[in-house]
């Protein structure tokens, strides 16, 4: 399939059609993307949300973790996808250190995926103990996707990526977390890794959209591109669906064109540039002269 970017007639997606599709039971389907021609793929086929998720750092730029991760990275990246995507919703994920700090920060930073990448909105992780950075994002007219279960950034303090909310004191916090977020007015909320037992309470507990990774059946849900195709080989969440091997895919062709240039089968006739035959007698002359 050759992707094109949808058309410009198509309508943006918006919070309010988000929400109302909720109501109508209607399931969003969201996915991560880091550059244009990815991002052209996942408007093309009617990915509703795209997130440029900070598991860039890993999947991407060659990290262990999303720590490294700084604004100017997501920021050009933010932008290829944006420049790309004319239906779904672009959200930028705030990096770790840009909104922990100091609302005034989180307000900045935020507002720089709408004014220099082009996003609709952002995503920090988090609920009670960002909430006032929350709060300050959203009150300055940004869209705010909350995610709260399995936030990576704190992975230092869980020592791992493990589940979250396994034990009933977890989940009322993971609880408390979500009511925080809906409370300062987040459009939706991401459940990471949590359990599906949970995430079924917690649908009961908050009016927004809850969109999971690893959280069992939900309003939507948002995989890591790399991981749905298969382009990740380092290690594949149990969570997650590989529905192709481009990795394997990519490796053959750099392969077979390592072959080719070595046994002298590229290029062919039909990747090479001609000059007239007379053009090339003159020069002939001119070089033996
Ligand atoms: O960074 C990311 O891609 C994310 C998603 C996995 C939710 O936060």
């Amino acid at each position: 399939m050759t992707a094109t970017p949808s058309s410009t007639k198509e309508q943006r997606v918006t919070i309010k059609q988000l929400h109302s599709m909720k109501q109508k039971g209607e399931k969003v389907a969201l996915l991560t993307a880091y550059d244009y021609p990815f991002a052209l793929i996942e408007d093309c086929v009617g990915v509703e949300l795209i997130l440029v998720g900070d598991s860039m750092g890993m999947t991407v730029l060659g990290y262990e973790t999303t720590l490294p991760v700084t604004m100017v990275e997501m920021l050009n990246h933010t932008g290829a996808v944006a420049r790309a995507v004319k239906r779904a919703m672009v959200i930028g994920d705030m990096p770790f250190l840009s909104y922990q700090t100091s609302t005034a920060e989180a307000v900045r930073n935020a507002g720089r995926f709408l004014s220099e990448a082009g996003a609709q909105g952002v995503k920090i992780e988090g609920g009670v103990r960002v909430k006032d950075k929350a709060k300050a994002i959203v009150d300055a007219g940004i869209p705010l996707l909350g995610h709260i279960g399995l936030t990576p950034q704190s992975v230092c303090q869980y020592g791992g990526f493990g589940v979250q909310g396994k034990s009933a004191e977890e989940a009322i916090k993971l609880v408390d977390d979500a009511k925080a977020l809906v409370e300062v007015g987040a459009f939706a909320i991401i459940a990471e890794c949590i359990p599906a037992q949970v995430t079924q309470l917690l649908l009961e507990e908050v009016p927004v959209p809850v969109y999971g990774i690893g959280a069992g059946e939900c309003d939507g849900q948002i995989l890591v591109i790399h991981d749905l195709i298969g382009l990740f080989e380092q290690f594949l969440p149990k969570f997650a669906k590989k529905y192709a091997d481009v990795s394997s895919i990519a490796k053959d062709a750099v392969q077979s064109y390592v072959e080719d240039v070595k046994a002298g089968r590229f290029p062919e006739v039909e990747h090479q540039f001609k000059i007239k035959k007379e053009e090339l007698a003159k020069l002939k002359s001119l070089l033996k002269s």
